[in-house]
């Protein structure tokens, strides 16, 4: 018996060496430690060993089935890992193979500076709300202090959808909204798309505009230039030069218009600021009491400034495109050379 147990224990393993995959290994397994595996019908024919044997042939059978198991595991380990290099080979990424190109997109000018001024506006704590497209007219205009049959309502030649619904003709109705629904003191900031019945080379029925607001106690026209200034400074840098004009606008009063360093010529002189070196910023001024009032606000508590740039023209003079009708296109050969 002892010679037996040698001899499953010397072709047990050679067998489990040359075992090719796991299939052949477990096969090996089966033939030796299975129910009816050489092994097992051995150590079942114990009870037959002379008694003075049996300890002896007994501690040798344990080892033999021990070093079966312990090479079967090993081979098995073995197995596993050589499979998961050849997986791993075969999966084998070239980092170094030329890319066939992947295509990037980019972001329209139009949105690219809207979100540089909507970034600078929320680090200067502004709030950036939205308000509809099409509004009423009292919203667009009487709420505004424009009346109606108001020659100031020339100002701005109207796309009407009935008598008293319009596309806004500016983003001017967002005052409106916030003071009648927000509590002072706030600052908002609305960015959008604003339509006139207006048609040229640099005027299109579409365009865009953002509003800013801010209420609170004792705000002057001071308050108001100093945060034009930083705005100035952040957009053309420290050593933008600003001047002002006086203006109307029925919902400030008093009304002004910014000018800043041209941007076209960085204050030189050319023919888009006729030569002076400056070109208009926008304009704005101290929110007239009346609309403070009519929009529920207490005007003897509160006061505020409002401006309204137009960002359309600043794309076009920083970009150097010479139609407006440009930006609203969508015509690729013009926004691939705006990347
Ligand atoms: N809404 C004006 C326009 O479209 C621009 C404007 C001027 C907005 C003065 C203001 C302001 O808030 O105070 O021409």
């Amino acid at each position: 018996m002892k010679k037996q147990l040698e001899e499953i224990l010397k072709n047990g393993l050679a067998q489990i060496e040359v075992a090719a995959d796991l299939k052949q290994l477990d096969d090996v397994r089966l033939k030796f430690l299975g129910k009816t595996g050489e092994l097992t019908t051995i150590l079942r024919g114990m009870k037959d060993v002379p008694a003075e044997e049996r300890r002896e042939v007994g501690t040798l059978a344990n080892s033999v089935r021990e070093q079966i198991e312990a090479a079967l595991s090993q081979k098995l380990a073995d197995l596993e890992n050589e499979k998961l290099r050849l997986d791993m080979e075969k999966e084998k990424v070239d980092i170094t193979e030329p890319s066939t190109g992947t295509k990037r997109g980019a972001l329209h000018p139009l949105t690219r500076f809207n979100n540089k001024f909507m970034e600078l506006c929320v680090e200067m704590g502004f709030t950036v709300i939205q308000t509809p497209e099409i509004e009423t007219d009292y919203y667009n205009f009487e709420a505004l202090n424009v009346p109606k049959n108001h020659p100031s309502r020339d100002m701005q030649d109207s796309l009407y959808i009935t008598d008293t619904i319009l596309m806004r003709t500016h983003t001017s109705p967002a005052q409106v909204h916030a003071m009648e629904t927000l509590k002072p003191p706030f600052k908002i900031v609305c960015p959008g798309r604003v339509y006139r019945n207006d048609d040229d080379s640099s005027h299109s029925p579409i365009f865009n505009q953002f509003e800013a607001l801010v209420i609170d106690e004792n705000v002057s026209l001071k308050d108001f230039m100093i945060m034009v200034r930083e705005m100035a400074e952040r957009l053309y840098g420290k050593d933008v030069k600003m001047r002002v004009r006086p203006a109307f606008f029925p919902f400030t009063e008093p009304s002004i218009e910014i000018d800043a360093t041209c941007q076209m010529c960085h204050g030189k002189g050319c023919s888009l600021c006729k030569g002076t070196g400056f070109s208009e910023f926008f304009g704005g001024g101290i929110v007239n009491p009346k609309i403070l009032e009519m929009s529920g606000i207490d005007s003897k508590k509160y006061s505020g400034f409002a401006f309204g740039p137009g960002i359309d023209r600043s794309v076009m003079i920083t970009n150097k495109i010479p139609n407006i009708k440009y930006l609203f296109r969508n015509d690729m050969r013009f926004l691939k050379q705006m990347r």
